[in-house]
């Protein structure tokens, strides 16, 4: 099996490099192509990958295609690949915003998985949620899947929708633990902690709370009650946060990423 990159940018070479680090693939069977020769010059250097200038020499050897460009370039990419496509090859696009509908129009395959990555995967402890066409097989499901899958986890989801609740969820939530911890950094630069052990006791703080939910079987809420107890410090935070609202405000912004996500693809 071969795959083929479009895009040397940070999500591409985040598969490419997270595919040549499984060994699912050998280095000679993962193709990567970009339009900038520079780019490609370095990469040639160091890769673990065959580069690629030119679509001709890479796209007709692929039996899976991801498309990593920016969505703007989409138009672009799929206008070139169509005359270089056969119909057995496997379109992988993890462009936000652009549907299976314009892939299958815009190249004229049927055998699309459109994929929704988020940051982590650059460190290998990703989630790819995706949705693959009707005419994609069992078995290649589960070969894209595993593919996701070298970048962290992998997640399939039966609709387009669920791609876009995805993005409003994993895709832009990273930013959203981000925003948390800044918050809970600036509280103990103010309690006059030094920037550097505020971090430290923000950073361990979260790394081990979700080590601890991760070992145990037992949800988020009941974590809370054990360690609020009446009268108490937690509870006395727990309490302030509901009487702000703070959950109702973190699904609010869960749902604005979400409804951004829909508005794009109806741009495309
Ligand atoms: N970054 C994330 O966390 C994230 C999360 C979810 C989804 N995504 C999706 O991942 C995709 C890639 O994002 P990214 O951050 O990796 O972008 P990026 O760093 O800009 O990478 C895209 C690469 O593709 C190259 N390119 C553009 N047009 C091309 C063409 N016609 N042929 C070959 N190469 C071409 C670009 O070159 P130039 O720079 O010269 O244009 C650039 O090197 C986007 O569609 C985005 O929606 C990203």
């Amino acid at each position: 099996m071969k795959v083929l990159v479009i895009g040397a940018g940070n999500m591409g070479l985040t598969y490419a490099e997270g595919m040549s680090k499984s060994k699912l693939l050998k280095k000679k069977n993962i193709m990567v192509l970009d339009k900038s020769e520079e780019k490609l010059k370095e990469l040639h250097k160091i890769a673990h990958f065959d580069t690629f200038e030119k679509l001709e020499d890479c796209v007709p050897k692929a039996d899976i295609i991801f498309i990593a460009v920016k969505p703007h370039h989409a138009i672009n990419v799929f206008n070139t690949i169509k005359p270089l496509v056969q119909n057995e090859q496997i379109i992988v696009s993890i462009m936000a915003g652009v549907t299976i509908e314009s892939i299958e129009e815009l190249t004229g395959l049927k055998k699309i998985v459109r994929a929704m990555p988020n940051l982590p995967a650059q460190i290998g402890k990703g989630l790819t949620s995706f949705v693959v066409s009707d005419e994609v097989s069992r078995i290649e499901m589960l070969t894209v899947e595993s593919l996701l899958a070298t970048t962290g986890k992998s997640i399939q989801v039966s609709s387009e929708k669920l791609i876009d609740a995805s993005t409003g969820i994993s895709g832009s939530g990273p930013a959203y633990v981000f925003y948390f911890m800044q918050s809970m950094m600036e509280a103990a630069l103010k309690m006059g902690f030094s920037k550097k052990d505020s971090t430290v006791l923000v950073t361990q703080t979260f790394a081990g709370a979700i080590e601890l939910f991760n070992q145990s079987n037992i949800s988020p809420n009941s974590w809370m009650e054990k360690v609020a107890s009446k009268g108490g410090t937690t509870r006395a935070a727990l309490d302030s946060m509901e009487d702000n609202n703070v959950n109702e405000l973190i699904k609010e912004a869960a749902f604005a990423a979400f409804s951004r996500a829909v508005e794009l693809g109806e741009e495309h």
